[in-house]
């Protein structure tokens, strides 16, 4: 059998050193559980270059060591046009950075772009910035995508290809 090429997810905030670094962290994590990990190429960025090749804020770090999952490694980096043909979904946590998606995304442009919690949940609700915020604020972000990635593992799996209009 021809082996499937992986779906492409691409998580995005602004700084990408808070919410997409956990994003990403969390939605490996659901599909490693679910045993579907090779089925997906998953990466995050951000819309600005703020951070550019810094690792995550350590606070995002603390609150996703803490839900068993490791965020440390990553390295953040922009959003880059190739994004829009690499990646088959590019999902944001905020209507501001989807609005910075609009503005990014070149005319030969194929990924499907959508609030994370839209794609995953069906839910209009935005993954709220905590940078200015408590270690609170982290978990909550880090409760929300976990319970999120576990969705969106499944619906990728079984929507991707004919039914991606769906999310
Ligand atoms: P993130 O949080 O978008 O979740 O990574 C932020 C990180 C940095 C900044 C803003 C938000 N900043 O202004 O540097």
């Amino acid at each position: 059998m021809k082996a499937q090429r992986p779906i492409g997810v691409l998580f995005v905030c602004l700084g990408n050193i808070c919410r997409s670094p956990i994003a990403e962290g969390a939605f490996l994590q659901a599909a490693e559980a679910a045993g579907v990990a090779t089925r997906f190429r998953v990466d995050s960025a951000g819309v600005s270059d703020f951070h550019e090749g810094d690792p995550p804020d350590n606070r995002a770090v603390a609150a996703a060591a803490a839900r068993g999952f490791d965020i440390s490694r990553q390295v953040c980096r922009p959003v880059r046009p190739a994004d829009f043909t690499a990646f088959d979904y590019i999902l944001a946590m905020d209507q501001a950075n989807l609005a910075a998606l609009t503005r990014l995304r070149p005319a030969n442009a194929t990924a499907w772009t959508a609030l994370v919690l839209e794609a995953a949940e069906g839910r209009h609700e935005e993954v709220h910035d905590p940078y200015t915020g408590t270690a609170r604020d982290f978990e909550v972000v880090v409760d929300k995508l976990q319970r999120a990635s576990r969705e969106l593992v499944s619906r990728l799996l079984a929507g991707h290809g004919s039914a991606i209009r769906r999310i």
